[in-house]
């Protein structure tokens, strides 16, 4: 028997209901549902996701295979900031690795770590759609592009400086 989980906000868990009722199967509607789901949690607990495939009449396997399978949803906790760098083929010619480890040098931090303040976390990803501006990478939903080591200082410059 399912046990009884309430962690999604009464809001999301309606958006969640009435983007299941445009489509004919639930499947259809899982990758927004996960999405507006993230977007209150910060990430996808077990809980998260339990409540998410309880709201969608899915199973928990399903839902979370799901957001496993997906690099855009967080199965961890994560920083304020989520630095996503591209490491796919256009951005690795283009020195993604060496930004990679500009980044890490910067933060203090290994891939997939969360600075001790909390503010940053990092992650290599794959392509990022946008292989024409490579090297490229995404911190929460802002995209940066053609990124030198000097760029990704003034970025993290910027974004300490909020
Ligand atoms: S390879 Fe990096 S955006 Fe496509």
């Amino acid at each position: 028997m399912r046990r009884e989980v309430h962690v999604l906000s009464d809001k999301v868990k309606s958006e969640i209901q009435q983007l299941k009722a445009r489509y004919p199967h639930p499947n259809s509607a899982l990758l927004p549902a996960l999405a507006l789901a993230q977007k209150e949690h910060g990430w996808l607990s077990p809980e998260v996701l339990e409540e998410v495939a309880e709201v969608m009449e899915l199973s928990p396997a399903q839902v979370g295979s799901v957001a496993s399978f997906y690099t855009m949803f967080n199965r961890r906790p994560v920083g304020k900031y989520l630095i996503q760098v591209c490491t796919n083929v256009a951005c690795s010619l283009l020195g993604a690795e060496h930004l990679v480890e500009h980044l890490k040098q910067k933060l203090g931090i290994g891939v997939g770590e969360t600075t001790p303040d909390g503010r940053f976390t990092l992650l290599e990803v794959e392509c990022l759609g946008s292989c024409g501006t490579a090297p490229v990478m995404q911190i929460n939903d802002t995209y940066y592009e053609n990124l030198t080591a000097e760029k990704v200082d003034q970025i993290l410059a910027e974004l300490r400086s909020r």
